[in-house]
């Protein structure tokens, strides 16, 4: 389901706008998709197809049996980045605490891609002298290391992508101690053109599923664990079909970029795909901003807060060795990392009229986020009926950003969150 949400402050989604008409997004409903999509007929299929499926399945549900957690550095470097300054994101999450608290993964974005060689094989830029060894520290600190790649001859900044080098690229990351891989659409683009003069669109979408496929299949060749995050901005309601290809994580939007609309619109658009989340596959609302300075810090606590509820993947996008004492807070805050990575692995939902989400925890608990997304001079305030998260007796409230118990409490909660914020709350019986 998706819904339309209202916004009416300057700097903020104009009044009336809906996600629906963020067309650009590629987040069409696509209902009759949704609903076609049967849980139990994949698993019969699965089942029916032999042991190899169901083991293919448990080792992709392994690899991310919840949401990957780490760094990527395109929403903060994007085409500047370079091997000192992915050293220097691995260190910060050492020392920061953050690896700690689960932000493992250190991912270079698009621009590390040199040239190829006359076997094919694919070296980096001048920016990133030695990928091995940097593979090599990042692993010594006791972290992973995350690579990016086109499944089209180009990238998205234009960078050599690996069309036809498939599984010698995928060796080559294995060789280089890779264990992330971002796999982004874009270059395919001109020879789905190509390939498919007419535009037809599921010839279009079968080329794309192949090349998806492609990879998987090199990555699983090589034997090493790579974790496949699949990149094509959500159309052709990847959530059906990115788990089939071999994806553990899958974009569901266009780009976000660090202010309360993009990353509004983005996040409470989610609504309606959390059937399609899980243990190893997982709905890929897009990175963090939290701590790049284009919102204020009520704001960012909604991302936070929001992308756990969704179980989406957190990974921070912000200059890790620059963080003031607010953005650690916020990215370290391990109660609301827990709602992320509890292990019942269900993306939350939104629940009433109101922007209120809950997302159930394997405890039995529900964390639930109120949210002030009407961002009016004076919030409003917003009452949460525990008999509409299913618990119709007394609850244990407690504040994941106020780190305190509220009590127990009877009959209904109602709080006032901050202009563009959040209480986020974990409620139990
Ligand atoms: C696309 C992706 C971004 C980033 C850039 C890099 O736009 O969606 O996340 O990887 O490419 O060029």
């Amino acid at each position: 389901m998706v819904h339309d949400i209202l916004f009416t402050r300057e700097g903020y989604p104009r009044s009336n706008e809906s996600i629906e008409r963020s067309s650009g997004w590629n987040r069409e409903p696509r209902m009759n998709r949704l609903q076609s999509f049967s849980p139990f007929k994949s698993a019969m299929i699965c089942c029916l197809s032999g042991s190899f499926i169901a083991v293919v399945a448990s080792a992709q549900t392994q690899l991310a049996a919840t949401p990957p957690m780490g760094w990527n550095s395109w929403n903060h470097f994007a085409e500047k980045v370079s091997d000192a300054d992915v050293r220097s994101a691995a260190d910060a999450l050492v020392s920061s605490g953050m690896r700690d608290a689960g932000y493992v993964y250190v991912n270079v974005d698009d621009t590390w891609e040199g040239e190829r060689d006359a076997q094919g094989e694919i070296h980096p830029n001048y920016k990133f002298p030695d990928m091995k060894a940097l593979g090599d520290y990042i692993h010594s600190k006791g972290l992973k290391f995350g690579i990016y790649s086109s499944p089209g001859p180009k990238t998205c900044a234009g960078f050599e992508g690996s069309y036809g080098h498939e599984e010698q690229d995928a060796q080559t990351y294995a060789d280089w101690g890779v264990d992330f891989l971002k796999y982004d659409l874009c270059g395919l683009r001109d020879i789905m053109d190509i390939h498919n003069p007419q535009h037809d669109e599921q010839k279009a979408n079968a080329i794309m599923r192949d090349a998806y496929v492609k990879m998987h299949k090199a990555l699983e060749k090589t034997g090493r664990p790579i974790v496949y995050s699949i990149c094509q901005y959500g159309s052709d309601g990847v959530w059906e079909w990115g788990a089939d290809v071999g994806g553990n994580l899958w974009r569901t939007t266009d780009d976000i970029s660090d202010s309360f609309r993009s990353m509004a619109l983005i996040g409470f658009s989610q609504a309606g795909l959390e059937r399609f989340a899980g243990p190893g596959h997982w709905n890929d609302p897009d990175m963090l901003e939290i701590g790049n300075g284009g919102m204020n810090a009520d704001e960012y606590r909604t991302q936070m807060s929001l992308w756990a509820i969704l179980a989406a993947p957190l990974l921070a996008g912000n200059d890790l060795s620059k963080m003031d004492e607010t953005t650690k807070s916020i990215l370290m805050n391990k109660e609301v990392i827990a709602v992320d990575q509890d292990k019942l692995g269900t993306q939350g939902s939104r629940i009433g009229p109101q922007q209120v989400w809950m997302k159930p925890l394997a405890d039995g608990s529900k964390a639930v986020g109120l949210f002030n997304f009407v961002t009016d001079d004076v919030p409003q305030p917003i009452t949460l009926r525990f008999k509409d998260i299913g618990f119709p007796g007394s609850v244990h409230v407690r504040d994941l950003w106020e780190h305190k118990e509220i009590g127990v409490l009877k009959g209904s909660y109602t709080v006032t969150p901050p202009k563009g914020g959040v209480v986020l709350l974990r409620i139990w019986e």
